[in-house]
């Protein structure tokens, strides 16, 4: 069976926070278990916003693997690695850019809100306007299936998606593509062959959808297809060609938002963050000093919860016990609001415990983080050149 491959990038932007662990990280270490995944620091997308002030890239980028890492990111399991270290993302995001219409760029949602929202700085550059295209090349270069990605990313994963059904379009029509399509359904064996044949006219005369996923799933299960038969089978289906280029799904990371300190949504730029590696005491700090109710004045003055940025650390941390204790006890003034935030400072070392415990083997012996990251570029890179090297024949550029 295919397995499908789940991307995503981060860029290196300092140290991650406690919102990135339970928006991001917390995925990341469940979807490690299930699919084969690769996970990489967007250093050159870095620069398209900083070009300006590179000082910090590369340290903020060894902070945040070893947070990736603390997090629970398994490197036995997961392809660990750095963009500008495959270099052949570049290569395809000047291949790709010789076919991308600019209007598609400048149509980008994040393109103008970007601009608007670091207005200070001049983002009227070439690399900038270019950036989801980099991004499609970091996504379509691995042939992934599935990116997991917060909402505001999700435009990009459809712009990716819009390129690879054009390079597809331009570039999938191989010489003599319908006999090698033909002859890879043979491949599939008799019973196979024929049931294809009976989905694709299904789905070629009369659009059944039905018909096309089914025929997906049969073809998902052909194991002794080669990589470019299967390709070839499921471009057939459609009467399309070739696909070099897959179509990748967003997910969604379905996460709770996780509050700030203030009760904003946690961000560097507010200041309201707590850091995944922070050390306990100024957790504590933090949190003991955290606003609660302004209606709570006095010990005996009586709150609401729902005015309190304090209870929505409780909804993420809290079991229902203690949640109810707290409804209670804020309501009738029967708790004071050090006592309700005494649970939640526990809940929080808690959970930094072991990534404190994970992260002090790689910052007692730096080689470690640094042999990862060689060992999944080299991986990474191996898979980059395979789709680099039918990208090359595609458009014309095989000098074999
Ligand atoms: N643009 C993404 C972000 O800001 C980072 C990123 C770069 C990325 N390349 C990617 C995410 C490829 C997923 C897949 O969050
Ligand atoms: Fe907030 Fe808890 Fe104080 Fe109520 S008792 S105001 S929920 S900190």
């Amino acid at each position: 069976m295919y397995a499908e491959k789940v991307l995503s990038g981060m860029r290196p932007t300092g140290r991650l926070h406690l919102g990135h662990y339970h928006g991001v990280l917390k995925n990341w270490v469940e979807l490690q278990q299930e699919y084969p995944c690769l996970f990489f620091v967007a250093d050159w997308h870095a620069l398209t916003t900083h070009y300006d002030e590179p000082g910090s890239i590369v340290d903020n980028g060894w902070e945040m693997i070893i947070d990736w890492l603390a997090a629970g990111v398994d490197p036995s399991q997961a392809t660990l690695f750095i963009q500008s270290r495959v270099p052949e993302h570049a290569e395809l995001h000047l291949l790709l850019s010789m076919m991308t219409p600019l209007g598609w760029l400048e149509r980008v949602p994040t393109y103008k809100d970007q601009q608007e929202k670091l207005s200070h700085k001049d983002l009227t550059t070439y690399g900038f306007l270019g950036y989801p295209l980099l991004q499609a090349a970091d996504i379509l270069i691995y042939r992934a299936d599935k990116v997991p990605v917060g909402e505001d990313q999700v435009p990009h994963v459809e712009f990716t998606r819009e390129i690879a059904r054009r390079f597809n379009h331009l570039y999938g029509r191989e010489v003599g593509f319908e006999e090698k399509a033909r002859e890879a359904v043979k491949q599939l064996g008799k019973k196979r062959a024929k049931l294809y044949e009976e989905l694709r006219t299904r789905y070629q005369e009369r659009g059944e959808e039905a018909a096309l996923e089914q025929a997906h799933a049969l073809l998902d299960e052909a194991q002794s297809l080669s990589y470019g038969d299967r390709e070839r089978l499921f471009g057939y289906l459609e009467g399309s060609g070739k696909m070099i280029l897959v179509e990748p799904d967003a997910l969604l990371t379905a996460s709770a938002r996780m509050p700030g300190l203030d009760g904003q949504k946690m961000s560097k730029s507010y200041g309201n963050t707590i850091f995944l590696r922070e050390d306990p005491a100024t957790v504590t700090r933090k949190i003991r000093t955290m606003q609660t109710d302004p209606a709570r004045v006095r010990r005996n003055d009586p709150g609401d919860p729902e005015k309190c940025p304090v209870w929505q650390f409780h909804v993420i941390y809290s079991s229902e016990t203690t949640r109810q204790w707290v409804q209670a006890g804020c309501t009738s003034a029967g708790i004071g609001c050090i006592e309700c935030k005494q649970p939640l400072i526990e809940a929080v070392l808690k959970e930094q415990e072991p990534m404190h415990e994970r992260a002090q083997v790689y910052l007692d012996d730096s080689h470690l983080v640094r042999n990862i990251i060689a060992d999944g570029c080299e991986k990474a890179r191996k898979l980059a050149q395979e789709t680099m090297r039918d990208v090359r024949e595609a458009m014309g550029l095989d000098y074999s």
